[in-house]
């Protein structure tokens, strides 16, 4: 078969082919002849479209080929683009030929299957319009993460993901062996960034994260994308704002480069470039207040759930920023605020759609008995974190940092139903394969 130029289906779609001869390669995603006439619609990782194909426009054993082949079968079209207003998107390409380069069997995913069957064929699934759809927003929130920090002046640097101890508690550490060790998988970079910030001072990573959490939830996975940040000289509000502006870089990206993906996905892009800093505020006592007056009021020093977050969401387009939580239940590092003992100056990035936390962040603690005295409280032992207490004794200054969960926020931004769609191969406590 001749070559044309090789051409992505998204460009076809945007008209500039029109009148040419196009090679197109995928997979076939729908099929359908009506007498001398195949209308095969082919998907590529851009998109789908739909070939004609006509009896005597191709030769003989081709249209035999497109006849017999089901779908997922592998394909190579080659064309005239042309525009119709009949066909899907607007275009489609009159097939001059057309290679089965493998036939596919009776592909397993047929309609109406149930959510668990889904999962256990998502090495199959992932080849949806859905799935494809967020695996490219996901790529362009990638990309605007790692955009965002470098353009704010921030290193990239990478922490290790096995390690000898946790930083956000031992209920949630998957332990694994380590030569007749025990070790731990990260859950988050914390710990090393706050060292990595003493020595950067501005610091980020995008990386995984583990947490053997067993609550089967629609937002928690037991391995997550982190993007984190840390930066020395500097308090809760400087990376508040840092938080902000990711979060709405990441949006603005989003709607800005996939809108169609948006779209087809639930969301608009106009929603997404509304989320512009500064997002509203509230202190944990005025959530409280709020909650209260809702009729789902909470006690002092409880973990806002999703329940409460979802109430405080109510209504919001933007997330929205809930800082100075309850010391009591708190991790060692966050630091007390000083004009209320009572009080971390902590912060949680909030979305509405029953999302909930996408950032968690605080501003570290730097005197070394306040934590060596936090540790102990939580039954730790501060001698298995002395390298750690060691960043308080050689040139501490205050600094302060933040993870924000990648999939939250594109479950967030793609208005998913469950966080395992924003991630191609989902680990769940139920489920670590395929
Ligand atoms: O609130 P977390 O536990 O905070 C930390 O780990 C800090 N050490 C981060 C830092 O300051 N560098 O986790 C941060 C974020 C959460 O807000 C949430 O978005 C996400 O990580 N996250 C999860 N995402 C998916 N599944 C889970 N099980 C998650 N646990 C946390
Ligand atoms: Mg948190």
């Amino acid at each position: 078969m001749a070559r044309g130029p090789m051409v992505a289906i998204a460009e076809i779609l945007k008209g500039a082919y029109v009148g040419r001869e196009v090679e197109l390669r995928g997979w076939i995603y729908r099929t359908r002849t009506m007498g001398g006439k195949a209308f095969v619609v082919v998907r590529d990782d851009t998109g789908i479209l739909q070939a004609a194909v006509s009896k005597d426009g191709v030769p003989a054993e081709s249209f035999e080929a497109v006849e017999r082949a089901l779908i997922e079968s592998a394909v190579v079209v080659r064309g005239t683009v042309v525009a119709d207003k009949r066909a899907p998107g607007g275009y489609e390409i009159r097939a001059a030929d057309v290679k089965i380069v493998h036939f596919a069997e009776k592909f397993p995913i047929q309609e109406d299957l149930s959510e668990e069957f889904l999962l256990d064929v998502r090495h199959l699934w992932i080849r949806s319009q859905r799935m494809t759809q967020i695996f490219r927003v996901r790529h362009t929130a990638f990309a605007a993460v790692h955009e965002y920090f470098r353009d704010q002046g921030f290193w990239e640097v990478h922490p290790p993901m096995i390690t000898p101890a946790g930083s956000e508690g031992g209920s949630t550490l998957f332990e694994i062996e380590y030569f007749g060790r025990k070790a731990y998988l990260t859950q988050s970079w914390q710990l090393y960034a706050e060292a990595l910030a003493l020595s950067m001072s501005k610091v980020y990573y995008v990386g995984p994260s583990f947490r053997a959490e067993k609550s089967r939830t629609s937002r928690h996975l037991t391995e997550y994308w982190h993007a984190e940040m840390e930066q020395a000289w500097a308090g809760m509000e400087d990376v508040l704002k840092h938080a902000e502006g990711v979060i709405s870089h990441a949006c603005r990206r989003v709607a800005e480069e996939r809108p169609d993906d948006v779209i087809a996905l639930g969301r608009t892009p106009e929603f997404l470039k509304a989320v512009t800093p500064p997002f509203e505020r509230l202190t944990y006592r005025e959530a409280m207040d709020i909650l209260t007056a809702k009729g789902v009021g909470i006690e002092w020093g409880k973990d806002l759930r999703t329940f409460e977050e979802r109430a405080l969401t109510e209504g919001r387009t933007k997330p929205i920023i809930v800082s100075h939580y309850p010391r009591v239940s708190q991790a060692f590092y966050k630091a007390r605020d000083p004009t209320d003992p009572e009080v971390v100056l902590a912060f949680d990035v909030i979305a509405g759609d029953g999302v909930g936390e996408i950032v968690g962040g605080s501003e570290r603690e730097t005197d070394l008995a306040t934590i060596e005295a936090s540790l102990r409280a939580q039954g730790e032992d501060p001698k298995a974190y002395a390298w750690y207490l060691d960043l308080r004794r050689y040139g501490s200054v205050q600094h302060a940092g933040f993870g924000m969960g990648m999939e939250r926020l594109i479950q967030w931004i793609c208005k998913l139903e469950h966080i395992r769609d924003a991630v191609p191969f989902p680990r769940t406590p139920a489920r670590f394969h395929p």
